[in-house]
C-alpha cells in the first residue's frame, strides 16, 4: 500500500483537517475494507506499534470497532475505562495519560465528556491522540465512516443533499458530519424542534427546517441522530411519546414520498423514538454498513497517523 502522509500529527475533530486528508482516508479504507473482507484479516502494518484505547464515558460501537482496526493492523493495544481506574481516587486527565504514555504507548484514542480534552493533551504531549468523542463537541471517526457509507451507496456527495434529523444541540455527530460533508460538497439541512437546533447552527451554512416531511422531500439521505436522554439537563421537548409523532421516522412516512432515501443512524438506537424498526430494519437502512465500515476507517486512520509521527 502506498504510503501517503496526513497534513496532522492528530484527529482532534473534522474541523481541523482538510478535504485532501478526509479523501485520503476515505480511499485507504477502501483498501483496509478489502482486507477485512478477506480470510484471514489481518496485516502487519503496525507490528510496533502500541495503542491504548481510554475511554471515559461509555461506548459499544467506537470501542470495540477501534479495538478490531488496532489488532487486524496487528497493532498492540490496552484498554483504559475511567470507572475502573485510578481517576476516581482524583488523578488527573494529564497524569492519567502520561502514566499510560511512561508505558511506552505510541497512540491514545480517546474518549472523553469534556469538549476540547484532547485539544488539551495535544498541547502537552507527543503521542498521536485520536477523538473518539468529546462531549457535545466532536466525533471526527464517526462522520469520516458516515461519509465512507454514504460515498459508497451515492458513488458521490458532491451536491448529495443530507439532512441530519434530531438532537443537534448535543450531538458531536452532527458537527463533524457537518464538517465533513461540506467539506466533500454536500447540501447540508438539520432537522428537528426548535429547542434541540443550536441557535446560530445557520452561520455554519446548513439549511434549517422543523418539518420532517419537508426535510425528506429535500433529502437523499437521512442520517437520524439519537435523543441524548443523558444530556438532557431541562425539558427540551414535552414528552418522547411527542417526539416521535412529530419528528420520529417511520414507514408510512417514509411510503408516503415519491423517492426511495438512503436512512442512516450511527447508533445507539432508541426504537421507537427517532426511529421505527420497520425503518431501522428496512432494505433502506445502512445502519450496520455503516458499523462494518467503521472499522476500515479507523483502520486508515491509525495507519495513516502512525506515518506521521514526530
Ligand atoms: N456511534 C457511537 O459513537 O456509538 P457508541 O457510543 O456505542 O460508541
Amino acid at each position: 500500500m502506498s504510503l501517503s502522509q496526513l497534513s496532522t500529527k492528530h484527529l482532534l475533530g473534522i474541523k481541523y483537517i482538510t478535504k485532501e486528508d478526509i479523501e485520503l482516508i476515505l480511499k485507504t479504507a477502501t483498501e483496509f475494507k478489502e482486507v477485512i473482507n478477506r480470510p484471514i484479516k489481518k496485516v502487519p502494518s503496525l507490528r510496533d506499534v502500541t495503542i491504548a484505547n481510554v475511554f471515559f464515558e461509555n461506548s459499544t460501537r467506537t470501542r470495540i470497532s477501534f479495538e478490531l482496526a488496532e489488532k487486524r493492523l496487528s497493532a498492540d493495544t490496552i484498554n483504559f475505562s475511567a470507572s475502573s481506574s485510578s481517576v476516581s481516587k482524583g488523578e488527573t486527565l494529564l497524569d492519567t495519560v502520561n502514566n499510560i504514555l511512561a508505558m511506552k504507548v505510541d497512540m491514545i484514542v480517546m474518549r472523553h465528556p469534556a469538549p476540547g480534552a484532547h485539544h488539551f493533551l495535544a498541547k502537552r504531549i507527543d503521542a498521536n491522540i485520536v477523538n473518539a468523542g468529546d462531549g457535545t463537541h466532536e466525533h471526527p471517526t464517526q462522520a469520516l465512516l458516515d461519509a465512507y457509507s454514504m460515498q459508497e451507496k451515492l458513488g458521490t456527495l458532491e451536491n448529495k443533499n443530507v439532512v441530519i434529523i434530531g438532537d443537534i444541540l448535543h450531538s458531536r455527530v452532527a458537527l463533524s458530519n457537518i464538517f465533513c460533508l461540506q467539506k466533500l460538497g454536500a447540501n447540508v439541512m438539520v432537522c428537528g424542534p426548535a429547542t434541540l437546533i443550536p441557535r446560530h447552527i445557520a452561520s455554519l451554512g446548513v439549511k434549517v427546517e422543523h418539518n420532517v416531511r419537508k426535510a425528506l422531500e429535500w433529502c437523499d439521505v437521512a442520517n437520524v441522530l439519537r435523543i441524548q436522554l443523558e444530556r438532557q439537563d431541562m425539558r427540551y421537548i414535552p414528552s418522547l411519546r411527542e417526539y416521535a409523532l412529530y419528528f420520529g421516522i417511520n414507514k408510512t412516512l417514509l411510503d408516503s414520498l415519491n423517492k426511495e432515501i438512503v436512512i442512516m443512524h450511527p447508533g445507539p438506537i432508541n426504537r421507537g423514538v427517532e426511529i421505527t424498526s420497520d425503518v431501522a430494519d428496512s432494505g433502506q437502512s445502512i445502519i450496520l454498513d455503516q458499523v462494518e465500515n467503521g472499522v476500515a476507517v479507523r483502520m486508515a486512520v491509525l495507519y495513516l497517523l502512525a506515518g506521521r509521527v514526530g
